[in-house]
C-alpha cells in the first residue's frame, strides 16, 4: 500500500492551455479518496497523471517516499479501471482476469490462485468459461475490477467505473466496490461527477472545479470528509456543487450591529457559528446558504429556531417520499421541501414555510469563500 503526494502539481496539454493548476494534496495510505467536480475540470487528468499516462508539467507527484514524474505506468504499481472497461472479446472471463499477470510471466497456480480469490470475491465462479458477450453490464463491470484486483497493486485507480451501468445496478456496484475497497485497504482514486458517489463511497472527498484562465485559481475548492463537505463548504462553489436539490444560495446583507441577516425585509438571528465572522462583517452583502431540507411546511417541522418565507409557487417536484417546491421570493427562486403529499397548493399560488434559522451558511459575495475562514 502507499500514499500519493501531489506537490502544487499543473498540466498544460498546450502552452497556453492549461487545465489542472496548483493542485496540492494527499491521499493517505489505504484511504478510499473520490473525486468529484463538474465534466471537463480535470478529473480524468489528474487520475492519468497519477497512473503515468499523461506527464506533469509542474510540481511533484509521489507515491509512497518515491517521487514518480518520471516513472514509467509499469512500474508505478497501479492497477486502472476506466468508464470503458474493454474487455478481450475472443478471451473468457478467467483468461481476461488472469492476462495481465500471465504477460508479467506469474507462475501458473499463482495465477489460478489470485483469479479464484478474485472470482468468489467478485462472485464470478459461475462465468469463469463464458466470453463477454454472454454477460451483463454489471458482471462485465466485475470482471474489469477482476483485472485490477488481481494484480494486488498499491494503488487502484477508478475512472467513472460505474456510468455505464443502469441506476439500479449502480447502486448496488457503488455499494460492492466500497466494500471491497474497505476490506482490501487499497489505497484508492476514484473519480466521479455523481456527487451521491462521492458522499457514499469516499473516506475523503476532494471537490474539483476548472481552474479557468486566473493564474491565481487552483482546481482544488476543498478536501474533506462527505459529512465535512456537506456540513461546512468552504465556498460557494462547494455549497452549490454538492447536495440534491440544491443550496439556496440568497443574495442577502448583515445589519448594522452585525446581529442579523436581512433577507426580504425579515431579520434572521446569526447562527453561533458565524457570529464573530458576522461581527467583522457588518453592514455588508452577503450570500445566504439555506438547504431545501432546512426550509419546510409548519406543520412537518420541530424547529428550536425558526422564521417564516412567504413567495409565489413556480413548481412542484412529487419524488415519491417528498416534494421539492421552488417558490419565488422577491425575484429570487428558493427551493423547499414538504414531506407530505396532502392538499398541495399549486403552482401560481402563495405559499409561507418555514426557515431554520441556525443552520444557515454565510459566505462572501466578492471572495466566495465561506465567511471565517
Ligand atoms: N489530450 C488533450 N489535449 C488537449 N486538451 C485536453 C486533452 N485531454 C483533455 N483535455 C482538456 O482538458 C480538460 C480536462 O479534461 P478531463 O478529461 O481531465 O476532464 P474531466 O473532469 O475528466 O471531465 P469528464 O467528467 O467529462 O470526464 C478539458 O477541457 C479537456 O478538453
Ligand atoms: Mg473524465
Amino acid at each position: 500500500m502507499a500514499s500519493i503526494t501531489l506537490d502544487h502539481i499543473g498540466k498544460k496539454y498546450t502552452e497556453d492551455v492549461t487545465v489542472i493548476r496548483d493542485l496540492t494534496f494527499d491521499v493517505r495510505d489505504g484511504e478510499f479518496m473520490v473525486f468529484v467536480g463538474p465534466s471537463g475540470c480535470g478529473k480524468s487528468t489528474v487520475l492519468r497523471m497519477i497512473a503515468g499516462l499523461e506527464t506533469v508539467t509542474s510540481g511533484k507527484l509521489s507515491i509512497g517516499e518515491r517521487v514518480v514524474n518520471d516513472v514509467l505506468p509499469k512500474d508505478r504499481d497501479i492497477a486502472m479501471v476506466f468508464q470503458s472497461y474493454a474487455l478481450y472479446p475472443h478471451m473468457t472471463v478467467y483468461d481476461n482476469i488472469a492476462f495481465g499477470l500471465q504477460i508479467r510471466k506469474i507462475p501458473e497456480d499463482e495465477i489460478k490462485k489470485r483469479v479464484q480469490d478474485a472470482a468468489d470475491t467478485l462472485g464470478l465462479n459461475a462465468f469463469l468459461d463464458r466470453k463477454p458477450k454472454a454477460l451483463s453490464g454489471g458482471q462485465r463491470q466485475r470482471v474489469a475490477l477482476g483485472r485490477a484486483i488481481v494484480r494486488s497493486p498499491s494503488v487502484f485507480l477508478f475512472d467513472e467505473p460505474l456510468s455505464n451501468l443502469d441506476a439500479e445496478l449502480r447502486v448496488h456496484m457503488r455499494a460492492e466496490l466500497a466494500k471491497l475497497q474497505r476490506r482490501l485497504k487499497t489505497t484508492t482514486v476514484y473519480v466521479t461527477h455523481d456527487q451521491v458517489e462521492a458522499m457514499t463511497m469516499g473516506h475523503r472527498i476532494c471537490v474539483l472545479r476548472p481552474c479557468g484562465n486566473d493564474a491565481q485559481v487552483s482546481n482544488l475548492t476543498q478536501v474533506g470528509t462527505p459529512m465535512e463537505i456537506y456540513d461546512t463548504p468552504a465556498n460557494l462553489f462547494t455549497a452549490g456543487f454538492m447536495g440534491t436539490p440544491k443550496m439556496n444560495l440568497l443574495k442577502a446583507k448583515l445589519s448594522d450591529d452585525g446581529h442579523d441577516v436581512l433577507l426580504y425585509g425579515i431579520r434572521i438571528p446569526v447562527s453561533a457559528a458565524f457570529c464573530d465572522a458576522a461581527a467583522l462583517h457588518k453592514g455588508r452583502d452577503v450570500i445566504l446558504g439555506i438547504r431545501p431540507e432546512h426550509i419546510g411546511a409548519a406543520h412537518e417541522i420541530d424547529w428550536a429556531s425558526e422564521t417564516s418565507v412567504t413567495g409565489t409557487i413556480e413548481i412542484l417536484e412529487p419524488l415519491g417520499h417528498e416534494v421539492i417546491v421552488h417558490f419565488e421570493v422577491q425575484g429570487q427562486t428558493v427551493s423547499g421541501r414538504l414531506r407530505s403529499h396532502q392538499a398541495l397548493p399549486s403552482p401560481g399560488e402563495s405559499i409561507t414555510l418555514k426557515v431554520r434559522t441556525d443552520a444557515m451558511h454565510l459566505f462572501d459575495p466578492k471572495t466566495e469563500k465561506r465567511l471565517g475562514l
